[in-house]
């Protein structure tokens, strides 16, 4: 591909708009942290660079440009890439071809998409008639419907493997879709709603009973090797946008939550799949949003649910409101019942999870009794030392003072007690464990993070005429010099692109990038690091001479190999 073109593409756009687009970002000093996407982590270890261009995750190792982000992060490959952020940048990119990669599992996303299709067209048709009547009576409009593009398998036995087996899908491909069973129709009479994966290609099918059918209320398609139930959150990939611009997710149970909450203009929400959420979803939910909002169903099950996904997100030091639905409705029942404003004001007052928390404390307490009085108490504290806002501990002390006629100082003193020392920790960075690299590694790598940082070094290394006794170290060195009298500059981000068809290299480079190395140089340390890199070689050179040495009969080759390691250890070489 034109150098060029990349080169001008990416200098044209930012890499902080681009991540921030996908992923929540919060500005630190000079660079910006996000929680990494590219591996399972809840702490903010990733750092973005607006001066360098680059994102670099200090957990996992993970490095690159925004290219390099954008292809792993939307899984596309790198003219798909070029195209997208070329058209957003206003350059022109006809020039590049699209290269399909990854088409492995198109056959079934396209056996879904057109199983949707049918199942879709169902429901308009003459046989779909109870099931639109029954829609109508949950109150959902044909362009709701649409827009979560619901559909209907029929009675008929096996209409849509026929269908499928037309256009040349064989029996063992229906039957791994789960849609179709030794050429039956697996699904019959059921209100089928499609899953998406997050980057909106159908997966499966979920098939509601609205008369008579076998089977439980819901039905989902089985889990495949493209979709894994725990792996998926509803709505997910429409809701990304919402969410990114009202910075907030709303967690809800259902399918028919999330639908009611778009008739009414909300979007920004996603759906569990059963009630509990899983590692995976939980990765999910906080790329939306560091702002949570809990909506489950107002019944038993719905807010000992909530309990347990609040308390857990909330020790990931997660932003974590609640909604209570009373009466036991869940919210699309709510809304039905009382109406678009009244749920708005819910979602208005929805609590802080530590203010939740200490209401729920509060049930089954007889208040009479000074000894559970007095345990309520001392669990409310407890509950309040976990909170990170002063000011919102002493609203707390001070109600609870006031409500139940205690002395701010009793309760102030106890509180204290609850936590001597609480010290406010800076936020933690968890570097990778790396193995410890010896003298030699490190000298290599810090040399090779200033040549990248600084032009100057490169042609210092070239005058020095370093050479590295290990392969990848030495490639990688005669890249950046390459790349550098090419362009007549060094620029990490460039050098990404540059080498990004070599994984050996690249994965090298994404190391020491992500390391903790110094950027600023000075000559002093450089030329002792050269010196490092240096002795090393030579030590290298002098093994493998005293091995040769040994093998060699001829003692006047010997002679010869016994003068060049004398000369080694004079430094003439
Ligand atoms: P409606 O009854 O149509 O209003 O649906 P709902 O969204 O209120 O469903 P409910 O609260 O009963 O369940 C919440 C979610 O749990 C559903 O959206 C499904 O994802 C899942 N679920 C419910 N019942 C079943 C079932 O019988 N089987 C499976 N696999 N999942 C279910
Ligand atoms: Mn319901």
């Amino acid at each position: 591909m034109n150098q060029d073109l990349v080169a001008e593409i990416r200098s044209k756009i930012d890499i902080v708009d681009v991540i921030s687009e996908r992923i929540p970002l919060i500005a630190k000093g000079k660079n910006y942290f996000g929680v990494c996407p590219f591996h399972e982590d809840t702490h903010p270890s990733m750092s973005v660079s607006r001066d360098k261009q680059i994102y670099r995750c200090f957990s996992c190792g993970e490095s690159g440009n925004v290219f390099n982000f954008v292809m792993k992060y939307d899984h596309k490959n790198f003219s798909e890439v070029i195209k997208e952020l070329g058209e957003r940048a206003g350059v022109d990119t006809k020039t590049v071809r699209i290269h399909q990669k990854d088409e492995k599992y198109n056959n079934l996303y396209e056996a879904y998409q057109l199983s949707q299709k049918y199942y879709q067209n169902n429901l308009y048709s003459k046989l779909g008639r109870e099931a639109r009547k029954y829609l109508e009576t949950r109150k959902l409009e044909e362009e709701t419907l649409k827009e979560f593009g619901v559909g209907l398998s029929l009675e008929s036995d096996n209409d849509l493997t026929m269908l499928l087996k037309n256009k040349k899908y064989d029996v063992a491909t229906l039957n791994q879709i789960g849609l179709s069973n030794d050429m039956h129709d697996v699904y019959k009479n059921r209100i089928m709603f499609p899953l998406y994966d997050p980057y909106g290609r159908i997966v499966g099918f979920s098939g509601r009973v609205y008369k008579d059918s076998n089977g439980g209320k819901y039905v989902n398609t089985k889990e495949t090797v493209i979709f894994k139930k725990g792996n998926c959150l509803y709505h997910y990939h429409e809701a990304k946008d919402y969410c990114k611009s009202l910075k907030s997710v709303i967690l809800v149970e259902g399918f028919m939550d999330v639908i009611r909450l778009s008739t009414i203009g909300i979007k920004n929400t996603v759906a569990l799949m059963g009630t509990a959420l899983t590692k995976e979803q939980t990765t999910l939910l906080t790329r939306l949003s560091n702002h949570i909002i809990i909506c489950l169903d107002g019944d038993g099950p719905g807010k000992n649910a909530a309990k347990k996904i609040g308390e857990n997100l909330f020790n990931m030091g997660i932003e974590v409101k609640i909604i209570t639905i009373p009466n036991e409705e869940d919210p699309d029942s709510f809304i039905l019942k009382n109406g678009k404003e009244k749920f708005l004001s819910l979602l208005e007052y929805a609590e802080n999870y530590s203010d939740y928390k200490i209401h729920l404390l509060k049930e089954n307490v007889n208040f009479q009794s000074e000894e559970e009085l007095a345990s309520y108490i001392h669990s409310v504290l407890l509950e309040a030392s976990k909170i990170d806002d002063e000011i919102r501990q002493e609203i707390i002390l001070k109600k609870l003072a006031k409500n139940y006629d205690i002395g701010y100082n009793t309760l102030e003193k106890r509180f204290k007690e609850l936590n001597p020392k609480k010290k406010k920790q800076p936020e933690k960075i968890e570097v990778a464990k790396k193995s410890r690299k010896d003298k030699y590694q490190q000298a290599v790598e810090q040399i090779i993070y200033f040549m990248l940082n600084h032009d100057w070094v490169v042609d210092q290394v070239e005058k020095e005429k370093l050479v590295c006794p290990t392969n990848e170290e030495r490639l990688l060195i005669s890249e950046i010099i390459y790349f550098y009298k090419k362009n007549g500059y060094i620029d990490i981000a460039d050098f990404f692109t540059f080498i990004q068809d070599k994984n050996d290299l690249l994965k090298l480079l994404n190391s020491i990038v992500s390391s903790n190395y110094q950027e600023n140089v000075e000559k002093k340390n450089l030329f002792s690091y050269f010196h490092v890199v240096k002795d090393y070689s030579i030590n290298q050179q002098k093994v493998r001479l005293q091995e040769l040495m040994k093998e060699e009969k001829d003692p006047l080759e010997q002679a010869k190999i016994a003068d060049q390691i004398r000369k080694l250890k004079l430094g003439d070489n």
